[in-house]
């Protein structure tokens, strides 16, 4: 296993993620399946979140309990579009976090991520980001998306996908060692195209029916 790398083997992940990668699976049961798998990343991913204790009144008691330190502080940001189904899931459990979009598409023939737009909220520096992309392909469109972003200072950066591709994690890690990165499962290869062998298909499409 690479360093820095968190393959989440949670059976409910593993399970979702089969049922992800059937070529039968309809674009719908393909949508609530990704909500469904992101909201248990999102689980393991926000595992370190700091708490703090608030005097709350119980109906038969007082007591200080914890809550999220920083609930507001935490910034999604989508790397559209595939992001999108990530980031739908993962804001059912963290409903206060704010939201970042930056938009890339890969030119087909060179696969070279190219921006279309980028916005993220202010005050970036002393707020935790989780970058959202199904795919962890070339690495390409998630290397070219972090740079963009620590550009804003985040107090700190992690990459969440749900496949990964070998070549994928070593390029990503080339450039950005220092995020770790959250995935379902790290398949076999990339096929010439890069797609993810045997991965589960163009995230974007299944997740849209573009296709
Ligand atoms: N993007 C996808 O949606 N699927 C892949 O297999 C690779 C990149």
């Amino acid at each position: 296993m690479p360093a820095n790398v968190t393959v989440i083997d949670h059976p409910l992940v593993q399970h979702k993620l089969t049922l992800m990668r059937r070529a039968e699976t309809s674009t719908a049961k393909f949508r609530t399946l990704l909500t469904e798998i992101s909201m248990l990343l999102a689980y393991e991913v926000t595992r370190d979140l700091p708490l703090k204790y608030e005097a709350i009144q119980t109906p038969l008691a007082t007591m200080d309990a914890p809550v999220l330190a920083a609930e507001k502080k935490l910034v999604l940001v989508s790397i559209m579009r595939a992001g999108q189904g990530i980031l739908d899931g993962m804001l059912q459990l963290i409903p206060s976090a704010r939201v970042g979009h930056i938009g890339l598409y890969r030119d087909p023939s060179t696969l070279i991520p190219v921006e279309y737009y980028f916005k993220v909220p202010h005050d970036i520096e002393d707020r935790d980001m989780l970058v959202v992309d199904p795919m962890v392909a070339t690495g390409n469109s998630a290397i070219a998306a972090v740079d963009r972003l620590k550009e804003t200072n985040p107090k700190s950066l992690k990459l969440v996908c749900l496949l990964a591709a070998p070549e994928g994690i070593q390029n990503f890690q080339t450039y950005h060692p220092d995020v770790p990165i959250y995935t379902a499962a790290i398949d076999e290869k990339l096929d010439e195209h890069g797609y993810i062998i045997p991965g589960l298909g163009d995230a974007g499409d299944r997740l849209f029916g573009t296709k």
